[in-house]
């Protein structure tokens, strides 16, 4: 599957944005290594923060499933039909990435191709517990 696939598939997703309050619909399509494919989109809730952003919805659909490795995500989000422009990743989504994906995760927006590590240059992650387990 190419990046502009991918992107088209985020697209996709964000048709089943539940989104009644931002009216901000988010897909995410994320590329597993296995070659399969796992859509999210973003589900609000009347209590806000609630809320899960797309990109989490696809890696826990994935990793409930137990897939845990991943080659890339692609990512979409618009308050209309126009999805051109770029959409990335929250700080929680990134978190979230990277506990399942090193810094070449490819990150595919609509303006081009990313690495996790461009937005999360420096991560907490599970070599800073102490007993690294
Ligand atoms: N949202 C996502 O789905 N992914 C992000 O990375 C950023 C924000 C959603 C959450 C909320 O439903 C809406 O966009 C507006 O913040």
């Amino acid at each position: 599957m190419t990046d502009k696939e991918l992107l088209a598939a985020a697209v996709k997703a964000a048709e089943n944005s539940y989104s009644p309050y931002s009216h901000f619909r988010v897909g995410a399509a994320l590329m597993a290594e296995n070659g399969k494919v796992y859509t999210g989109c973003n589900i609000e809730n009347a209590s806000y923060s609630l809320t899960i952003c797309a990109e989490r919805t696809a890696v826990f659909k994935a990793v409930s499933e137990g897939v845990t490795k991943f080659k890339a995500i692609a990512i979409a989000g618009s308050s209309d039909s126009d999805f051109s422009k770029p959409c990335p990743p929250c700080g929680a989504c990134l978190q979230v990435l990277s506990e399942f994906c090193g810094n070449d995760l490819a990150v595919i927006l609509s303006n081009g191709w990313f690495k996790l590590s461009d937005f999360l240059p420096m991560r907490f992650d599970k070599t800073q517990l102490s007993d690294n387990r």
